[in-house]
């Protein structure tokens, strides 16, 4: 019996590695054992709920306005005993958050195999995302299996010296997650509110976006639905307080815009569908828009996402007001322009990546 571990502490980890724990536990031969770090509180119990994945162990490290010095520290703290207790023969992480990176050292110095899911992304700027690029490129030196989601993550690794008989292309798992949550009949009595608007969905929070490039975004913002009254957005917004803070005083009280909690997946999902177009500065969204067809104005200096960008649904805008403001009347007021970004591809694979990541794990471990 092999005994696997996977370790996850955010929202989009747990949204794309609940599949595959699901998966996993249906495999014969396997040991399959979930911890959490807690990164994440609510907005992780959010996904698990949805996925009835139940934690063998939780770290429980999140504090308000946590560090990158606090996360790492008290993952590397806590997590060792958790190893001690289940002993596994791999350890599987996603992406890129601090989980990730302190989850894959610890268990570097216990001498466990690594495997990274979601392996490869790249933009090659330390600062943008910040911290996720080093976090990736870090994983990447000790992970001993790597699923990426496409050819062009494989040949990162590659070019970084990787050995081709660990990199396995497989797609991403945020597929495998959207191919169950999406349903035509879907409703929410805030579509009722929306009525024949256009829906534009909203999110927003990454570090290095905290602050002044933050404000920017939403003053665009601002300005687009001022000028144009048939349009209604719905901003699922982070639980992070720096970003609330920075919302309400942009927004405030707006008849057009519905400052929300964040949605569980399958209603974000369904909101996503719903939605004229997006903007936002997250990842997994970017990976999640091209399936449905939705065009992502990326509020963002880079992308390690150019799969969704060579098929036409994102366009990286910064973080200027200017920019994010001409980029959204433009898809707004230019239904030729709209027409070109939203056509459905499906960059990302065809929703077996968890399925094709247990098999090679059968094969290889
Ligand atoms: C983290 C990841 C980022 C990922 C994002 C997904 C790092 C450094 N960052 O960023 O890569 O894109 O998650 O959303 O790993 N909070 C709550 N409840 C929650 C979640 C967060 O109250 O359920 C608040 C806390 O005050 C917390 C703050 O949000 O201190 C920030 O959370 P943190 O995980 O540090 O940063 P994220 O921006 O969420
Ligand atoms: N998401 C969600 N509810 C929300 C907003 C986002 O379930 O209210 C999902 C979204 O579909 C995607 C993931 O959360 O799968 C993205 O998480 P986030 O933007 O927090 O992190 P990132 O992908 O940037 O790391």
């Amino acid at each position: 019996m092999k005994q696997v571990l996977l370790v996850f502490g955010t929202r989009p980890e747990a949204i794309k590695m609940c599949p595959l724990v699901n998966k996993l536990k249906q495999t014969n031969g396997f040991d399959v054992k979930v911890c959490v770090t807690g990164q994440h509180k609510e907005m992780l119990q959010q996904v698990l709920d949805v996925f009835n994945v139940i934690p063998d162990y939780d770290l429980e490290i999140m504090q308000p306005n946590q560090t990158l010095f606090t996360i790492t520290t008290s993952i590397l703290d806590k997590i060792k005993t958790v190893f001690d207790d289940y002993e596994p023969d791999v350890v599987l992480v996603h992406g890129d958050t601090t989980t990730t990176f302190a989850t894959s050292l610890a268990a570097f110095y216990s001498g466990i195999k690594v495997g990274h899911v979601e392996a490869g992304l790249r933009t090659y700027n330390l600062q943008s995302p910040f911290p996720e690029e080093f976090n990736r490129q870090a994983v990447s030196i000790v992970s001993d299996f790597n699923f990426t989601p496409t050819e062009v993550s494989k040949n990162y690794l590659l070019s970084e010296g990787k050995k081709e008989e660990t990199i396995f292309v497989t797609g991403n798992t945020a597929i495998d997650a959207l191919k169950t949550t999406v349903d035509s009949a879907y409703h929410h009595d805030l579509f009722d509110w929306v009525g024949d608007s256009k829906l534009i969905m909203i999110t927003a929070h990454r570090r290095e976006n905290l602050g002044q490039p933050m404000k920017n975004m939403f003053k665009a913002i601002k300005r687009v639905l001022t000028e144009n009254p048939d349009v209604k957005a719905i901003y699922p917004i982070h639980k992070n307080p720096l970003v609330r803070d920075t919302a309400k005083e942009i927004f405030g009280d707006d008849d057009q815009l519905k400052l929300i909690e964040p949605l569980e997946v399958i209603d974000f999902h369904n909101f996503l569908n719903k939605s004229y177009l997006i903007l936002t500065d997250s990842g997994g969204i970017q990976e999640e828009a091209p399936s449905l067809g939705k065009p992502v104005l990326v509020m963002r200096d880079t992308t390690e996402r150019p799969e969704g960008v060579m098929a036409g649904t994102l366009k990286l805008v910064g973080t200027e007001e200017e920019n994010i403001y001409e980029n959204f009347t433009l898809l707004l007021s230019d239904d030729k322009e709209y027409a070109k970004m939203s056509q459905a591809s499906n960059p990302y694979g065809d929703g077996t990546a968890s399925e094709q990541i247990v098999k090679i794990l059968v094969e290889n471990l």
